[in-house]
């Protein structure tokens, strides 16, 4: 894809690892162990600051009832982020993540990156890594196809309310179902969040965020963010 906007700034130091500092990492015989112990040597500083700004955001809905909800899950690096932050800051709370995702494995008619469906991670193996550390009751994973299913979900558990809403699936008709499910389960004060808010790699999620958002509904950002790229504290008024 060539971008004209935002996809330019996108890029320069502070962008991901480059393939070269990746092989220097294999060549100096670093361990598994130090990939995950020591991780902030290897990844990037706007790889930090995504997590930051989902701490940031996670901290603003403490004392607000309600779940947390994840819609495109991919591997789960967010899920469980906010799965291991709720252990933490609420260890007795009953407050759950709730990851949504259609784990569909790419085929001949699935559109290229940046689509959503380009994504792929097995269904099976998220689930493992979710079991092996003795996540299954913290953080549930939900096979289904937001478009055609969440209704239906909902239906089922009517009940459930959420204080998070992490929206990362971003084409329009994804995240105009999204905002229309979960705009109402979500508690005043909690925090819906736009992972490519105003990014020309999903102009669907703008363009459905414009029309099924309340009018007034501020729009902020994290100044030190960079994705995700917006969030809206339901009730908040300027
Ligand atoms: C950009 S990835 C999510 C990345 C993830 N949030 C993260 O931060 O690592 C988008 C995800 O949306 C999922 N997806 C795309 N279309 C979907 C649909 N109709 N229903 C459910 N999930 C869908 C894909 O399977 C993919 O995992």
């Amino acid at each position: 894809m060539e971008y004209k906007f935002e996809g330019r700034k996108d890029s320069g130091p502070m962008w991901r690892g480059t393939e070269e500092a990746t092989a220097k990492f294999k060549e100096l015989q670093y361990t598994e162990a130090d990939f995950y112990d020591h991780f902030p040597c290897f990844t990037s500083a706007k790889n930090i600051s995504r997590f930051i700004s989902f701490y940031e955001l996670y901290k603003k809905t403490l004392g607000i009832s309600g779940h947390i909800a994840e819609v495109g899950v991919f591997r789960g690096a967010v899920s469980f982020f906010f799965a291991k932050l709720a252990l933490l800051h609420e260890p007795a709370g009953l407050t759950l993540v709730h990851g949504f995702d259609w784990f569909r494995e790419p085929d001949g008619s699935t559109p290229a990156y940046p689509s959503p469906a380009y994504y792929y991670e097995p269904y099976e193996r998220i689930s493992t890594t979710v079991n092996v550390q003795g996540y299954q009751n913290h953080l549930l994973i939900h096979k289904l196809n937001v478009l055609t299913e969440l209704e239906d979900f909902f239906k089922e558990n009517d009940y459930l309310q959420f204080k998070i809403v992490f929206l990362d699936a971003g084409t329009y008709d994804l995240v105009a179902k999204c905002i229309q499910e979960f705009w109402p389960r979500l508690s005043v004060g909690g925090i819906m969040i736009f992972d490519q808010f105003n990014f020309e790699v999903a102009p669907g999620e703008t363009i459905a965020a414009r029309e099924f958002l309340p009018e007034d509904a501020v729009i902020r950002t994290l100044p030190n963010g960079w994705m995700p790229t917006a969030y809206v504290i339901k009730g908040e008024r300027v």
